[in-house]
């Protein structure tokens, strides 16, 4: 398909817990919806463990598996011309890799890297998860006792800090019209 205004496209946010993927998603969900006119459909890591992925652990493969799965209802999404946006943790560059390569054989793929430090996201802790990790109650917690691997060549990268979860949804439109898919 030539025209990338109806071609359908995926955004993919990753980055640690509490960096603000779930409010900039649905900031720009909303967003969308207004100017496109198209449905947009969230795959939020919170929504999907529980609804799609309640079965699997934080372990490397209960992770891949999870963001495979994330991956394929977005390829999905895309190839049908819909607007999908996904918001897991997805921590390793190879996982990422095969959802971009899943979603590019339909449409678009735009990989956004919310760069919050995880001092930033350790003083936040809106679920109070980092202090439990430190504490030693939940272990393979990504940052603290497992690892994150930063993406190289993201669309985009959000220094987070010092920025209203409004400017960060507009770097992401601003990328989107870049990129020719609004
Ligand atoms: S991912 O690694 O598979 O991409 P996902 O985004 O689905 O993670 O889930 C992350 C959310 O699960 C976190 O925001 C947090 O609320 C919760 N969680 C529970 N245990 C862990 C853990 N060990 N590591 C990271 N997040 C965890």
């Amino acid at each position: 398909m030539s025209n990338k205004e109806v071609q359908g496209f995926t955004i993919f946010f990753t980055g640690l817990s509490g960096s603000g993927k779930s409010t900039t998603s649905e900031l720009l969900e909303a967003k969308l919806e207004r100017s496109l006119h198209r449905p947009v459909t969230v795959l939020d890591g919170d929504e999907v463990r529980t609804h799609l992925s309640a079965e699997l652990g934080f372990s490397k493969e209960g992770r891949d598996t999870n963001i495979r799965r994330i991956g394929y209802v977005a390829s999905l999404i895309t190839k049908h011309g819909g607007i999908a946006i996904c918001a897991p943790i997805a921590p390793y560059a190879e996982t990422r890799r095969e959802v971009r390569d899943m979603v590019e054989q339909y449409g678009g793929f735009v990989e956004v890297h919310m760069a919050t430090s995880l001092e930033e996201c350790e003083r936040r802790d809106v679920k109070g998860l980092y202090a439990k990790a430190r504490a030693g109650e939940i272990e393979h917690f990504t940052g603290i006792s497992d690892p994150y691997e930063e993406p190289e060549n993201p669309e985009l990268r959000i220094e987070t800090e010092g920025m209203t979860p409004e400017q960060s949804c507009e770097m992401v439109v601003a990328t989107l019209q870049k990129l020719g898919f609004c």
